[in-house]
């Protein structure tokens, strides 16, 4: 599964935590749209990055991190075909992927802890789609 990755300087230390775990996952490969340094960045550029990226196909899913989650959601939902779930939690991120067929997790890094996120990125890539009323209910949003 190839997965993209970016945040802004508010999500820059936990995409970073995020990356190094996902690296360590066999079957996964890795790409980092940035930002590279945690110095202040736009968050709309990077999540219209990602967003497009996963948009038009070249990626499968991908994550998203800024200081709370909101504008990088935000973005990435105005895409057709991208399902962004601002999580918080292991319910919403495993419920995101159930119920809404979530392809982009997006996190907030001001707002939670990394063990959490890990755990979160672990849920948003392994648990699949539910399927059936679900799915149903997904092909209605477009
Ligand atoms: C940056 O200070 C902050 O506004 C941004 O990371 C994000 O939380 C926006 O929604």
């Amino acid at each position: 599964m190839d997965i993209v990755l970016g945040a802004d300087h508010g999500g820059f230390e936990l995409k970073e935590a995020c990356k190094v775990h996902m690296e360590s996952l066999p079957d996964y490969s890795v790409r980092d749209m940035g930002v590279f340094s945690p110095d202040p960045a736009d968050y709309p550029k990077v999540a219209h990055d990602v967003a497009r990226a996963v948009a038009n196909g070249e990626f499968d899913r991908g994550v998203l991190i800024c200081g709370t989650g909101l504008g990088m959601s935000i973005v990435a939902n105005r895409y057709k075909g991208i399902r962004a779930a601002l999580c918080h939690n292991l319910y919403t991120a495993r419920m995101g992927r159930q119920h809404n067929d979530a392809n982009i997790l997006v996190m907030g890094g001001r707002v939670i802890g990394v063990g959490l996120a890990l755990e979160m990125v672990d849920l948003f890539l392994m648990t699949p789609s539910e399927g059936g009323r679900h799915q149903r209910r997904v092909g209605q949003i477009d």
